[in-house]
Order: C-alpha cells, then structure tokens, then sequence
C-alpha cells in the first residue's frame, strides 16, 4: 500500500473515498453520534447529507459501524464513508488499528484510494503510534491467502492520502517501520497458510538461509539430523523419528553495531504438522495442525525485518522443526528420551510432543549464553479452553521481563494474560522412571503443567513462555486477519526488541 501526504482538505483530494469519522455518546438508554470537525466540514459541504443519512441509517457512532455515500460532485471523492469508532474514552489505537483493518478489508476490491483528515485521530493520541497503528490495520487487513485459488482476486486498492499534512522524513520513517511489521506478519501467515507438505523442515531452514543471505549482521547455521545427534538432542530427534522428510535445528544470530553482552533468544515451536503421533488426534482435531509451526513462523517473520529496525542487542532465533508423524519408527509411550541438558523424560503421550522437541531448543539456548529467553509456542488445547481464542498465555520465571513482554504485547495490540508457573502443580509432570514425564498426571491446568515442563529446561535464565496455542490461527475472519495463520507474536517480539536501550 502506498501512503502518500497532501496538504489539500479531504474534500478536495482526488480518491475515490474520503473518510469521515464520529464517535458515540450514550445519552439515556440511547446512543447517539458524537460530531467532529471533519464531520462538520464535509457536512456542510455536502449541505446537511451526511447528518440526514445518518439519521435514516441511524448511524450512531457505533464501532465498526460504516455508512456509504455518494457525494454527487459536492467533494471531489466519488463516495463519503462515514466510520463509527465507539465511546470516545473508551477508544484506543489498538481499536483505531482494528478500525482500519475492517475499512481496509471492506474495500479492498472496491476502491483504488481512501484520504482522509487524520487530525480528529491524532486529537487524544501520540502522533507516531497513531499512524504506526494506521498502516498496520490497513496492511494486515489487506491481506489474503489465495495461492491455491483457481481465480486470484487482484487487490484493487492501492493508496491512502492522508490530507492536510505535509510529507516529512519522520513520517515516512514511521510508516516504514510499521510495513515492516506488517510484512513480518504477513510472512508468518504464509508459513503457516501454506500446506504442510510444502512447508517442511527444509523449507524453514532454506528460509532461514535466504534471511541470513540478505543481511551481514544476520548468521544461519542449519543443525542437520546427524548433527543433532552429536550434540545430544535426544528429544527433538525422538519427536522426528517417524518423519520421512528429514529434521532441521535452524539457528539464527542477528549482531548489533554496537557490542552488548545481552543475547535474547527467540524460540519457536516448529511443529510443522502435528498428527499426534501414536497417540493419534482425532479428525476435527487435526485439520488445522499444519499452524503447529506458528510460533517457528514468528520467529522467521521477525528475523525476516530485524534488519529494518536495527534492535541494540543479540538476537538468536532457534527452531527445532520436524512434523509429529506416525510409522512404525514412532515414539511410543513408555520411550525415554534424553535432552541436551541431560535430562531425561519419559513419553507418556505423543500428542504432547512440542514440548519435548523444545526441551532442546531452550537448553540450547541456555547453552549459548542466552541472558533472555522469549519462546512462542502453540503448547496446549488447555490454554485455549482457558483463555479464548484472542489471548496468549504468559508465563514467566522473572516479573521484570514478563512486564516488558505485555507491555509489548499491549501497544502492539496482542493480547495476552498471564497465567502461574504454580510450584503447587510441579509433582503432577514427575515420573517413575526418568526425570520427568511428557503429560501430567491430571488433566486439568495444562497449560500450566506445560509452562512448568519447560521451565525445566531454561535453568534461571529469565524467560517467558508465551503459549499461542489460540492466537496463532483463527478459525474464521476477524478485523485483522482472514480464517488461518495470524502471524501473532511477532509484533509483540519486534517492539520488545525495539525497546531495548
Ligand atoms: N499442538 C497441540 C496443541 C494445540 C491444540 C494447538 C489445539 C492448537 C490448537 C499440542 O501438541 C498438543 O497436542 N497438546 C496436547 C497435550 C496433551 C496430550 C497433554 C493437548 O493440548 O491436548
Ligand atoms: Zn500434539
Ligand atoms: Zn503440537
């Protein structure tokens, strides 16, 4: 999407929608629209057609609520659309993004260019987040997944003009940072829209080296199966045992200019179809299981753009990637798999494989002298029978980094919510015969037996443990996103790493 400046009003921009926005007041039992200036202008100008087709579509201000109008020659746009954003107190950028994700889907195939006054948006807001929080909606909303569709449909809008203002250095840094974002969103959504049998192991990893290719301060090295060995992971190795398309330990480094001791490790579970394994999922369970690589595909999103935004810090991202697959060379319950920290863990269930394979990836990030560990993993159905569809569950062993991963997480409009590393549930993952076992003993607080499983191999690095398990993939269109891969943490991982002075 191009965004280009004008310092023409609205009315006078040649597009073929201009934008007009009014909040709503609840007055009484009624809601009622809330007028601003740009409403009051184009109003007039439209002598009174707007207030008056407001009031037979009884348009109220409400969120997400649009009216279309032709304007008949009154301003140079072909149509007015007039935006709903809800109660002013209770409007946020993060609802201004969703606003604009919604405007951007809607008419995508109907309109080539939108202007609009972003004065009335800037009024209560920091000018940079407002238009930060503009292109991303417009961008993410824009996007779909159509590859494997007979008829492509070609996006027809193409630009947004933003009247009144004039172009400046700043605004155009602004702008970029926030495609770039987008574009690592967008990334990570096709990772995990495409088909399972495309995107394997190898198909990350090649990623991953193209990545590393186009930026010297990034590094790749591709841990293959027999190197896995040498190093002793024994979990990951397991997991993949079954699997005919071969494993890959992908590590990624991004060096800053200025020299640092603080490494962040970003880690994904790269899942890239979970069938379950022996302990097979059921049919309705499975269908969406190629997304079980979502959190492998935040980290490429964001190594894909770390470059753009220049973070102050090492970052490595680690993926250990192999489908959960069923053959005769599967896990079974009972195995023994030993770790590269050393631990070894029996497997229970080889439904609960993304666990195991991340024992690995986390001890290898503590080996690597990781000060901070962040990992995005679609753990647990428990996590999303406890928190929906929209949050992530956080877990943390350091209060200090699980405040900066939500706060991360809020400005970027990612939900999440923290959830205990209960001590009080550490003996239900405890086993008979090795140190630890794959499934807890109850089933009830997964998602927590989950996080604690982990734990065990981060040691007392700090580390959050974000189970996307929900978010990653949605099973049917939202402002932001179309049915499938959401590209979730990669945005909240990119502000955390912007924020680090
Ligand atoms: N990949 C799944 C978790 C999942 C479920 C993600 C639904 C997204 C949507 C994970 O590997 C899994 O199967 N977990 C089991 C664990 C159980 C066997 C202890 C689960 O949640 O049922
Ligand atoms: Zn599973
Ligand atoms: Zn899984």
């Amino acid at each position: 999407m191009k965004f280009e400046f004008s310092t023409n009003s609205a009315d006078r921009i040649s597009a073929d929608i201009l934008l007009v926005f009014a909040y709503a007041s609840k007055k009484k039992e009624e809601y009622e629209m809330v007028a601003n200036t740009s409403f009051e202008l184009i109003d007039k100008l439209l002598e009174g057609q707007l207030s008056k087709a407001a009031k037979i579509d009884l348009f109220k201000g409400k969120k997400g609520e649009i009216i279309n109008l032709i304007s008949f020659g009154s301003v140079v746009p072909s149509q007015v659309v007039l935006v709903g954003l809800g109660e002013k107190d209770k409007f946020n950028l993060n609802e201004l993004r969703k606003i604009f994700g919604t405007i951007s889907k809607k008419y995508k195939l109907k309109a080539d260019s939108i202007t609009l006054s972003i004065k009335d948006l800037i009024a209560n807001f920091k000018e940079d987040e407002v238009y930060h929080a503009i292109v991303e909606g417009v961008e993410l909303g824009n996007y779909t997944f159509h590859k494997y569709k007979k008829e492509e449909k070609k996006n027809k809008l193409q630009t947004f003009i933003i009247a009144e203002t004039k172009e400046n250095p700043s605004l155009q840094k602004i702008i970029a940072k926030a495609k770039a974002y987008s574009q690592a969103t967008i990334l990570a959504r096709d990772l995990v829209n495409e088909q399972p049998t495309v995107a394997t192991p190898s198909y990350l990893a090649d990623l991953a080296m193209q990545i590393a290719e186009s930026d010297t301060r990034i590094k790749c090295k591709i841990f293959e199966k027999k190197d896995c060995e040498k190093m002793g992971m024994e979990a990951f190795l397991g997991i993949a045992r079954a699997s005919a398309t071969p494993p890959k330990f992908i590590y990624l480094q991004y060096t800053p200019k200025i020299k640092t001791k603080e490494t962040i490790a970003l880690v994904g579970k790269g899942i890239t179809f979970d069938s379950g394994g022996i302990n097979v999922k059921p049919g309705d369970a499975m269908k969406e299981m190629k997304m079980d690589m979502s959190g492998a595909a935040a980290v490429l999103g964001v190594f894909s753009i770390i470059g753009k935004i220049k973070p102050k810090v090492n970052v490595i991202g680690l993926i250990a990637a192999t489908p959960n697959l069923i053959a005769g060379t599967s896990l079974v319950p009972g195995d023994v798999v030993k770790a590269l920290n050393g631990k070894t863990i029996e497997i229970l269930n080889t439904d609960a494989e993304g666990r195991v394979t991340m024992a690995d990836s986390l001890s290898y990030a503590v080996k690597e002298g990781a000060t901070q560990i962040i990992d995005f993993a679609t753990l647990t159905g428990a996590c999303m029978v406890a928190l929906g569809e929209e949050y992530a569950g956080l877990f943390s062993n350091n209060e200090d980094l699980a405040k900066k991963v939500q706060n991360a997480a809020e400005i970027e409009g990612e939900l999440v919510w923290p959830l205990p590393l209960a001590d009080e549930y550490k003996e239900q993952n405890e086993s008979s015969v090795a140190d630890i076992a794959n499934i807890p003993s109850s089933r009830y607080g997964g998602a927590i037996t989950a996080a604690l499983f982990l734990k065990e191999f981060v040691n007392d690095v700090p580390w959050v443990h974000l189970d996307i398990a929900g978010p990653a993939f949605a099973y049917k269109d939202t402002e932001l996103s179309t049915k499938g891969g959401t590209g979730r943490g990669v945005r909240t991982a990119l502000r955390l790493l912007e924020e680090v002075k």
